[in-house]
């Protein structure tokens, strides 16, 4: 789906603005916002590129820089925190050999700590992008990833 389509889909109304951002990050195969998305939301809502760049760059959700095509969402937050989500984390970076917020050199895998991810109960957690995991210990966390890497390899 290209920009225009997208933005045909919502009314030209600032309310819009993050289902707009969030619907063209995800139909794009980087998964982020170029500059010329966030020119062209800013020109189809009547706003300055500057407020949509600020919108886009303020929620954890968005990036304005090319990702994988696997997000691995890891909450740091204080319930995942005590349960050891540092471990999972850390374990993790060395596993993928990338640092948080960077993005592996295939393409496959982009690194993120994210807050509370509204599954606390089975706390650490993580989501791979729409798909959440539970109950993580580091080595958990690393067959989760080789599975990913599996079904790529299947392909
Ligand atoms: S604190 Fe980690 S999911 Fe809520």
């Amino acid at each position: 789906m290209n920009i225009e389509e997208v933005l045909s889909k919502y009314e030209p109304k600032r309310e819009n603005i993050l289902l707009i951002l969030h619907e063209l990050q995800n139909s794009k195969p980087n998964q982020f916002l170029s500059r010329e998305d966030i020119e062209s939301v800013a020109k189809y809502l009547n706003l300055p590129s500057s407020k949509v760049y600020e919108t886009a760059t303020f929620y954890g959700l968005f990036s304005t820089k090319p990702r994988g095509k696997y997000i691995i969402r890891v909450c740091v937050s204080t319930p995942c925190h005590v349960e050891g989500a540092e471990k999972v984390l850390k374990t993790l970076e060395e596993a993928l050999g990338i640092k948080v917020g960077d993005t592996t050199e295939d393409g496959l895998f982009t690194l993120e700590e994210v807050s509370c991810l509204g599954i606390c109960g089975v706390a650490p957690a993580m989501m791979v992008n729409e798909e959440a995991f539970g109950n993580l210990t580091p080595e958990r966390a690393i067959e989760i990833i080789n599975s990913f890497k599996e079904k790529e390899e299947e392909r």
